[in-house]
């Protein structure tokens, strides 16, 4: 592809630094949807290799890539048949190592997807299993002579699925799936199962990765009268692959993805004696930023975040604005729900199970000061972000597609054929490129984001390494402040760490947000603490005023403004 810049600076192999995490920017890239290479219609590990320079020159730290391994693709590969061999068509194991080898001598990290929960139907485990109970894999599975088990565990995808039981005419008894009913889960109170996983997660830690999300990971054991979800022997089983993995990988992470309420997520950190995992992704905050910017008002992001309980040391939030799923409603209160779908999800193909299959830019109505707002947010707020491949260059979606694959297209690098995705027939593709009115691929795509300094990508690039000079970002404590506007939402991150003289990054930034579709003014309460304080544009270095002796600043923001204003007192100006 021709004008992209290339000379993103070799960076000499990996940060040293334990907790790389807390300050990392994440990427989130479908290997299917990235860039093919060999013109079969499908991106392979190849074409991921190929975009690496790109990636780097954004300003990510560590990709996370779903799932790549061999499976009937009946549930975008969260379907697993073989846990240790790849996709033929996104090319070899060797080209998996080649991959992980590239991306760390560019100083990113590459994290992978470990499906414990389920298998696809078409894993030999299963097979084994229906067909031979009282084989070495007829415990495998979690097997009933009744569908009445379990009774009042809820459903996750309600759009196909009646019951989490499925009959096997085979096996001739039930078995147990909380996912598709190609997807029967494993049992987790069998030790060979256990033992079988650790060696899944050995083979991929061999190889060279930098740690892996834990898919669906609340759901590992069920009991009667229990709900199914965060048992108490789930965490036990996390907690030992946290300690295997401590013991022979050690500096490897474990993210865990559990959509749960904050006070029950908070659980997979489990504790500084008996950690589990040292990320979690934040399931209830995504969609209150979602709901505050069309509620104008700061009061659901503040009472998210006041519900959820402080974390351990060595962990870390995962926040998120889109993935490869639908953005999920499941966290929000039935009222809440409805809202979100009459502003966001008009369309009832927009809707799938709880949530809405829809991409960032046409949620927003396409509108870059909430898109840039809702970045600042998510890029400011505790955790460390997740991007999604496309929402940086403005990426449409395509609801006329089953399911999730809506905002699984192609990715857009230029506006020709395929949006030079691939070099296949069109027909060909694995899913077609999006071509709508609003997002074609002649209007949004890499080459032509790079080629206009004021476009998203250009900015996003610059606020992410604004971010990156400022660790406080990742590591700071984060307090509330009184804004004196129901909209506008004001926060200090403050780094508590003991600094070198050496380390000019800012210790407290106050960030200020205006929910709003008008201009606002607030008067931000800091306290007497800071008065005096010079307030310095982080972005743009300006220093735009001086805390009050009453310990205030007057702030103006624009509609869906934003600034994140570095205090700087006379300790800090040495
Ligand atoms: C993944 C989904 C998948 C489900 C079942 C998840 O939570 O993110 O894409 O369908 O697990 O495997």
């Amino acid at each position: 592809m021709s004008g992209f810049p290339t000379g993103a600076s070799p960076v000499p192999g990996l940060r040293r630094d334990p907790e790389w995490f807390k300050t990392a920017v994440f990427y989130e890239l479908l290997a299917r949807a990235f860039s093919d290479t060999t013109g079969s219609g499908t991106g392979d590990f190849q074409g991921v290799i190929s975009k690496l320079d790109y990636i780097q020159w954004l300003g990510v730290d560590c990709i996370w890539l779903p799932p790549f391994y061999a499976s009937p693709l009946r549930d975008g590969g969260y379907d697993i048949a073989d846990y240790t061999a790849v996709l033929p068509e996104f090319g070899t194991i060797e080209d998996f190592r080649q991959l992980v080898g590239e991306a760390h001598a560019r100083g990113i990290r590459i994290i992978t997807d470990f499906v414990m929960n389920h298998t696809s139907d078409q894993h030999p485990w299963f097979q084994a299993s229906r067909s031979d109970p009282d084989g070495p894999y007829g415990d495998f599975y979690v097997w009933s002579d009744t569908d009445e088990k379990y009774d009042g565990v809820r459903i996750i995808f309600v759009d196909t699925e009646e019951s989490n039981w499925t009959f096997d005419p085979i096996r001739r008894q039930f078995f147990w799936h909380r996912f598709f009913s190609h997807q029967p889960d494993l049992n987790y109170e069998n030790p060979a199962v256990i033992d079988a996983m650790k060696d899944v997660v050995r083979f991929w830690m061999d190889m060279g990765i930098d740690g892996f999300r834990l898919d669906a990971i609340p759901y590992l054991i069920e009991e009667e009268g229990h709900n199914g979800e965060n048992h108490p022997r789930t965490h036990e089983i996390v907690r030992e692959i946290r300690a295997m993995v401590d013991e022979e990988y050690p500096g490897r992470i474990l993210l865990a993805e559990a959509n749960q309420p904050p006070a029950e997520v908070v659980d997979y950190f489990g504790s500084d004696e008996e950690p589990e995992c040292q990320m979690c992704f934040h399931f209830p905050v995504m969609p209150m930023l979602y709901y505050a910017l069309r509620d104008e008002r700061a009061a659901p992001i503040i009472d998210v975040l006041a519900d959820t309980p402080p974390i351990p040391a060595g962990g870390q939030w995962g926040t998120f604005l889109r993935n490869h799923d639908e953005l999920t409603l499941e966290m929000v209160t039935p009222e809440q729900r409805a809202a979100m779908y009459g502003w966001y999800a008009p369309d009832p193909r927009m809707r799938a199970n709880v949530g809405i299959r829809r991409r960032l830019w046409p949620l927003l109505g396409n509108s870059r000061a909430e898109v840039e707002l809702i970045h600042a947010l998510v890029l400011s707020l505790p955790g460390s972000p997740c991007l999604y491949y496309g929402d940086e260059i403005g990426m449409g979606d395509n609801i006329w597609l089953e399911d999730r694959d809506a905002s699984r297209t192609p990715m857009q690098w230029t506006p020709d054929r395929n949006a030079g995705f691939s070099s296949a027939d069109p027909g060909k593709l694995y899913l077609p490129v999006v071509d709508s009115l609003a997002f074609n691929r002649g209007a949004i795509n890499v080459e032509s984001a790079m080629a206009q300094p004021s476009s998203f990508l250009h900015w996003l690039r610059k606020v992410l390494a604004a971010r990156k000079e400022h660790p406080v970002f990742g590591v700071g404590d984060f307090t509330v402040v009184e804004s004196g506007n129901e909209r506008v939402l004001a926060f200090l991150r403050t780094d508590k760490r003991n600094r070198t003289p050496e380390d000019r990054s800012a210790r407290t930034v106050l960030c200020v947000n205006n929910l709003s579709s008008t201009a606002q003014g607030a008067s931000v309460q800091l306290g007497v603490e800071y008065a005096g304080a010079r307030v310095r544009d982080v972005i743009g270095g300006a220093v735009f005023n001086v805390v009050g002796d009453d310990g205030r600043v007057p702030v103006t923001l624009g509609d869906r403004g934003w600034f994140w204003l570095a205090l700087e007192t006379d300790e800090d100006r040495g």
